[in-house]
């Protein structure tokens, strides 16, 4: 399969076009941004990273029976993808208060919650993602009713796949943000990427942070808890 055309630049991703429709390449960045693209800046290796454990996650899924959009890893840093319709709502699932819900619900970072909490937020940069329900989302007609409780039921099984999962590696799954998209037959499928720079990742024994929020905080050694994550997954 073969480049064409880049369709799309985001701030972690470009994705081309291929000679064949039903198909895209997506190339990963070392760019990283934060606060909706007022931080800026580079985290070596991160595209490298980020690629080979998406798609070492979505292999996963995919054989624990979530439909994802992964086809092939073409190489360190391209995947081809299924070509999809993006569902504009990011799916935040959170297990341990943390970030804007610790703040927003006055809770201490590592607060415990009686059970697991699913958020959207309207995919949107210049409104700054807003957080959203299904309200909304059935009057902007972003989603079906279908298409939203299966949104939803594959969210919790993807939470329970990973927890447990990422457990085994010492890895405790603090909260995530998912995006689906709908495929040309109108199958929803798991878009995007699952990587520390879309999960909250802390050290089961330590509690250290292994993920993007070393950037956003400038708490120093990016590179190397991108590194840890690669290692404790995928033994390297
Ligand atoms: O910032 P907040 O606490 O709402 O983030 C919740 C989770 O969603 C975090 O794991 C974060 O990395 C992820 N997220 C993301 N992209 C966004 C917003 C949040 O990957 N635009």
């Amino acid at each position: 399969m073969e480049k064409t055309v880049q369709m799309y630049e985001g701030k972690a991703k470009k994705v081309f076009a291929t000679n064949d429709e039903n198909y895209c390449i997506v190339s990963y960045k070392d760019d990283a941004t934060a606060f909706n693209g007022l931080k800026k800046g580079t985290i070596l290796g991160k595209g490298a990273i980020n690629n080979r454990v998406t798609n070492h996650l979505m292999k996963l899924l995919e054989k624990n029976g979530i439909p994802t959009h992964f086809v092939e890893e073409l190489s360190d840093r391209e995947t081809v993808v299924k070509k999809v319709t993006i569902v504009p709502l990011e799916v935040i699932v959170r297990n341990i208060a943390a970030g804007s819900l610790a703040k927003r619900l006055g809770l201490a970072e590592g607060t415990k919650m009686k059970s697991t909490v699913l958020e959207y937020c309207y995919k949107d940069d210049e409104l700054g993602d807003p957080m959203i329900n299904e309200y909304h989302i059935l009057a902007m007609e972003f989603a079906t009713k279908e298409e939203i409780d299966l949104i939803a039921k594959y969210s919790f099984k993807i939470n329970e796949i990973l927890s447990n999962y990422l457990k085994d590696a010492n890895i405790e799954l603090i909260d995530f943000k998912l995006e689906f998209g709908k495929t040309a037959d109108g199958q929803i499928v798991l878009a995007d990427e699952i990587s520390p720079d879309t999960c909250r990742f802390w050290d089961t024994v330590t509690g250290e942070k292994l993920d993007k929020d070393r950037f956003r905080r400038d708490l120093g050694n990016v590179e190397d808890a991108y590194q840890e994550v690669l290692k404790r997954l995928m033994g390297e």
